[in-house]
């Protein structure tokens, strides 16, 4: 018999969306990710969730109203077996979209194959069309091998593919026209994101900050922003983002280019359609990326004889205590990595 749906609610919230973190490594090192000048130490293997595990919390989760995942990292695509593990994930019962965020420079080979094992939704971060900036700014990465990453994604036609440009003054923000240019091209969908105090609260100054507003206004001298009331079915994001059509720029099929903007810093509604949780490499939900709140699920994952009725006593903890809004502006949070939270 079909266990009724106990649906996880927060306030208005109701979780429906959880982002896995499966690794805290990363092939690149992006500066506000993971800051130049501060060591980092890779999670011991013991502490990291094994494939199974993360299975079984997913499945916990699907029995809470949980429908739709993310896998994330650190970057995703540098876990060993990562596409199978994507298989298994997809072949839960109530699973219904599996969204991968990645750096893509891994992607061009596995694209058909994540296609396959149940992806739908890619969303790559590229902050810069410049070689030697790309370099700069992820710590020695190829933009050669994002671009063939994300070509291989668009070749592979998974239904809703993003980038995802973070924002830095004076480093990129030069570029947002180029950018617009270019995803027009290619026919996906542009996000500009605004630079984050998650790993370090040094990435973030006067000099460096700039609002997804100012660059909004800087678009609208140019171009005619006509915004989307709700995310039109195939850019839904899960939550923060505010989307616009470029009126007066058409891809290569017709279609109006697509502007999303998340504005975490600068946007007093940020939170308010935020339907996620989080699953980090070492095994702890959180109910919001931008506060100190954690439940550690490992200790009961690896309790023998625990009981998926113990493990969605985590989940209701996590839930019930989801913040109503994230503590960025007055809160830096040093010392936990995004890269073992899940961006
Ligand atoms: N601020 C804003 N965005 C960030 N990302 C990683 N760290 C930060 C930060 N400090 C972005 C990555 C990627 C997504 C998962 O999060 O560029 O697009
Ligand atoms: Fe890696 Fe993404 Fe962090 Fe850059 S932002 S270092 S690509 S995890």
């Amino acid at each position: 018999m079909r266990r009724q749906l106990v649906l996880l609610c927060a306030g208005v919230h109701i979780v429906t969306y959880m982002r896995i973190s499966v690794t805290d490594r990363c092939n690149e090192r992006c500066a506000y990710c993971m800051p130049h000048d501060v060591a980092i130490e890779w999670l011991p293997k013991s502490q990291i969730l094994t494939y199974e595990e993360i299975l079984r919390v997913a499945r916990v989760a699907t029995s809470l109203g949980v429908t739709k995942f993310r896998v994330t990292g650190g970057e995703p695509l540098v876990r060993k077996n990562v596409v199978e593990f994507i298989g298994q994930l997809n072949k839960l019962p109530g699973v219904t979209d599996i969204g991968l965020s990645t750096n893509a420079t891994l992607l061009a080979p596995l694209a058909r194959l994540l296609r396959a094992n149940g992806v739908s939704k890619v969303n790559i971060s590229l902050d810069t069309l410049d070689a030697g900036r790309y370099r700069e700014l992820s710590g020695n990465g190829n933009l050669a091998d994002a671009l063939a990453g994300l070509d291989a994604a668009i070749e592979a036609k998974f239904p809703q593919v993003k980038l995802n440009m973070v924002l830095i003054k004076g480093r990129n923000d030069d570029e947002v026209f180029d950018l617009i240019d270019f995803v027009r091209q290619k026919a996906v969908t542009l996000r500009f994101v605004e630079l984050m105090p998650i790993s370090t609260s040094e990435v973030l100054t006067d000099d460096n900050f700039i609002s997804v507003g100012h660059i909004r206004r800087r678009i609208e001298k140019r171009y005619k922003l006509v915004a989307l009331p709700e995310p039109p079915h195939d850019v839904r994001g899960n939550g923060p983002a505010l989307y616009y059509e470029v009126g007066n720029l058409r891809n290569p099929s017709g279609q109006p280019v697509r502007l999303g903007f998340i504005g975490a810093m600068t946007n007093l509604h940020f939170c308010d359609t935020c339907n996620k949780v989080r699953l980090t490499a070492d095994g702890k939900l959180r109910p919001c990326l931008g506060a100190h709140l954690e439940y550690d699920i490992k200790p009961v994952l690896r309790a023998t004889g625990s009981t998926d009725a113990q493990l969605r006593e985590v989940f209701v903890q996590t839930i019930r205590n989801k913040p109503e809004e994230h503590e960025f502006r007055n809160n830096y949070m040093p010392g936990r990595k995004m890269v073992a939270i899940g961006g």
